[in-house]
């Protein structure tokens, strides 16, 4: 297997990037419409609590929820919150354009792609379409995967093997970058590197945390994957 500490180290293919609190904040638009909704069940929900809903599916963030409240509901009803909650959400994103693309995102992606590294997106929303298209940035992606592509939402790394696979890297060549951990668990489960996009206290899972794109040089996180030495499985892991 490549990356261990003898072997040389692996060259990076491709650039998977997720979607929601990444290339735009979309993060806060799915907070405050699940926060809408425990309201109006009756109950708070905290930022702190909206990480555990970071990058996993619709149906689990309900589940998450609905845990935090201590609530217990039949399938039927779960599907009805679950789609009031997706129609705020559709409403709240309907205006968004490109001026919320996050900073220095167009730029870094376009540097990578210079330097002959493919990209690809890989979202657990089945929102992305809409979100891409209100955007005008789906050109940037090589391969585009999201919830409507996979059926195991993150941390099962299927989303970025899924990408992988479209763009033909080796996962174990491929850059991760998500703002989520179940997203960096996913990447790691897929054998790829991990950047977290935000705090390091909450992303301490990932190889390297960013705070963002701005004035972020392609070529120095390319040079920093590709030293990594060994995968993080083993017990003599020296990243
Ligand atoms: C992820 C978000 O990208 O997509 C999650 O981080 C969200 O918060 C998930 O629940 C599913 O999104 P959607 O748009 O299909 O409800
Ligand atoms: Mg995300």
């Amino acid at each position: 297997m490549a990356g261990f500490a003898s072997e040389p180290a692996p060259a990076v293919e491709a650039a998977i990037f997720d979607l929601d609190g990444v290339i735009v904040d979309t993060a806060k638009y799915h907070y405050m419409a699940w926060k809408r909704l425990a309201n109006e069940l009756g109950f708070d929900f905290s930022p702190k609590d909206n990480e555990r809903l970071k990058g996993v599916s619709r149906m689990r963030s309900l589940e998450i929820l609905l845990e935090i409240a201590g609530l217990r509901l039949d399938e039927h009803s779960k599907a009805e919150l679950a789609e009031k909650k997706n129609q705020w959400y559709i409403e709240y994103i309907s205006t968004i354009s490109p001026a919320e693309i996050l900073s220095g995102v167009p730029e870094f992606i376009g540097g990578l792609r210079k330097l002959g590294v493919k990209t690809a997106l890989a979202s657990a929303s089945k929102n992305a379409p809409t979100i891409l298209g209100n955007l005008g940035i789906a050109s940037l992606f090589d391969a585009i995967v999201d919830g409507n592509a996979v059926s195991m939402a993150k941390p099962n790394p299927e989303v970025f093997l899924v990408a992988a696979g479209r763009l033909g890297a080796d996962p174990r060549r491929c850059i991760v970058f998500e703002d989520a951990e179940a997203g960096v668990e996913a990447a790691h489960r897929a054998g790829m590197y991990a950047v977290g996009v935000g705090s390091p206290d909450v992303l301490r899972h990932a190889d390297h945390v960013i705070p963002g794109f701005a004035g972020l040089d392609p070529a120095a996180i390319l040079e920093l994957a590709q030293r990594r030495r060994t995968p993080r499985c083993t017990p003599h892991c020296q990243v």
